[in-house]
């Protein structure tokens, strides 16, 4: 039986059920692609993905949108964000440290005028759906309410939002801080509030061991012991200094990872973002643990923090997925990001080529799998959620004409990661359900 409601899209289709990194690059089997492919949703789920005729000729009486000439893949997925940070994207220029304290805790401090923060989280999630971007693992504010928005503003949207307060009570501005004790309150009331409400998730949030006391790192372990499947995200080894600052900070750390291990925070629900300076201790016991690794290729580069070491990830199996790392980073695209990605990995001293595969892979099921979602979202397979983008070049754009002399649809999607912004998003769904629609607010 097809449900009422069940609908037929038409278009060139991808997805990466499989790990295109166990294949060789130019596999076919690391990209399932249906030309004139064909998706069969209904009550918000993916009934079938396969070719269109035959799928037409099963289901003659499901109607059918045609959007032959563009493409659908499954909603990105951004394991990296920071909402607070959307109005100060593009302050070049900077390292970590510098930036933190003259760039972007200067706006995070403004986030305790709450309708500031409304406004921004409205902006957030309106420029997370108009890239095609379905999931967020985001960062919130240091304060409750500009927090509390953040997750309003989510559950308004459609959007698959992860998010938490963010902890500190060192080291930052005396505005950002909270006691250990208040931190614990104001998080479990979020938690109360908005864990597994709707599309949201909650991440209990230390912004990074360099303003986070034992006393506070403590907080964040009995958080994760009394909500068994909350999250946890945090930044880690991003830059020199910061790292030395550890050392000095954490006499006893071994690495940085230490000082997250010593208060359980090492776990099969944590993603830490960016692990550029990584040891390979550190990336067994990642990948003992399964923490994934965000990886922030536009940040890194902006800052100047260093070439993520993909290649050791990969070999040592640390899941690693992407992140726009807003507003360190360089906007919400998460193709624009892919591109990145590949351009710094061409020129990593370990290189690595990252095909249009291993991109779509990156950029959706991987962070599935970052954010424990991947029975849910991440590709096409039956039974998982509707989320999904439809991407059309605009005519007479450079992207059309090349996606329209491309010679396979591999191709094509290559040139979409290289070129595709929000100007080719048309259509933005999650659950079936529209988020974003080109022309529309
Ligand atoms: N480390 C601690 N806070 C931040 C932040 O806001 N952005 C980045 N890129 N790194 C951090
Ligand atoms: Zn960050």
């Amino acid at each position: 039986m097809i449900a009422v409601g069940t609908h037929l899209f038409r278009a060139t289709i991808f997805h990466t059920p499989a790990n295109p990194f166990d294949f060789d690059i130019g596999d076919p089997r690391a990209l399932t692609c249906h030309q004139d492919g064909g998706l069969l949703a209904g009550d918000g789920r993916v009934v079938a993905c396969g070719e269109y005729e035959s799928l037409r000729a099963e289901h003659p009486a499901v109607p059918t949108t045609d959007w032959r000439g563009g493409f659908i893949v499954p909603g990105f997925i951004d394991s990296h964000v920071h909402f607070p940070q959307l109005r100060i994207i593009g302050a070049l220029g900077h390292t970590l440290l510098d930036w933190l304290e003259h760039v972007a805790l200067p706006e995070e401090a403004r986030m305790s005028e709450t309708p500031y923060a409304a406004d921004t989280a409205r902006r957030f999630v309106r420029a997370l759906a108009s890239h095609g971007t379905t999931t967020a693992l985001v960062f919130g504010a240091h304060f409750p309410a500009a927090t509390a928005e953040l997750f309003e503003a989510a559950a308004a949207s459609g959007l698959r939002v992860v998010s938490g307060l963010v902890l500190s009570d060192r080291r930052l501005r005396p505005e950002l801080h909270q006691t250990p004790d208040q931190a614990y309150r104001e998080s479990r009331q979020l938690i109360e509030r908005y864990h597994k409400r709707g599309r949201l998730l909650y991440a209990v949030t230390p912004r990074f061991a360099l303003s986070t006391t034992d006393a506070m790192l403590d907080v964040c372990r009995r958080l994760l012991a009394e909500y068994q499947d909350v999250r946890l995200q945090t930044h880690i080894n991003e830059n020199s200094d910061e790292i030395a600052e550890l050392a000095r900070l954490f006499p006893w750390a071994t690495d940085y990872l230490a000082v997250y291990d010593r208060y359980g925070l090492t776990t099969s629900r944590s993603v830490m973002a960016h692990n550029i300076h990584a040891t390979s201790a550190e990336l067994e016991r990642m990948a003992a643990a399964g923490t994934a690794v965000a990886h922030c290729p536009g940040s890194n580069a902006a800052l100047g923090s260093g070439v993520f070491p993909l290649s050791r990830h990969v070999e040592a199996g640390v899941v690693c997925s992407i992140g726009t790392d807003v507003g360190g980073g360089i906007g919400f695209g998460m193709m624009k990001e892919g591109l990145q990605a590949y351009l710094m990995q061409r020129l990593a001293p370990d290189p690595q080529i990252l095909d249009a595969a291993r991109l779509l892979y990156l950029t959706t099921l991987a962070g599935a799998k970052a954010l424990d979602l991947d029975s849910e979202i991440g590709d096409f397979r039956a039974g998982k959620a509707a989320d999904f983008v439809y991407l059309r070049p605009p005519a007479d754009s450079v992207l059309a004409s090349a996606v329209h002399q491309a010679d396979s649809p591999q191709r094509a999607l290559s040139a979409l990661f290289t070129m595709a912004g929000p100007e080719s998003v048309r259509e933005v769904r999650v659950a079936g359900d529209v988020v974003h629609r080109m022309g529309e607010l």
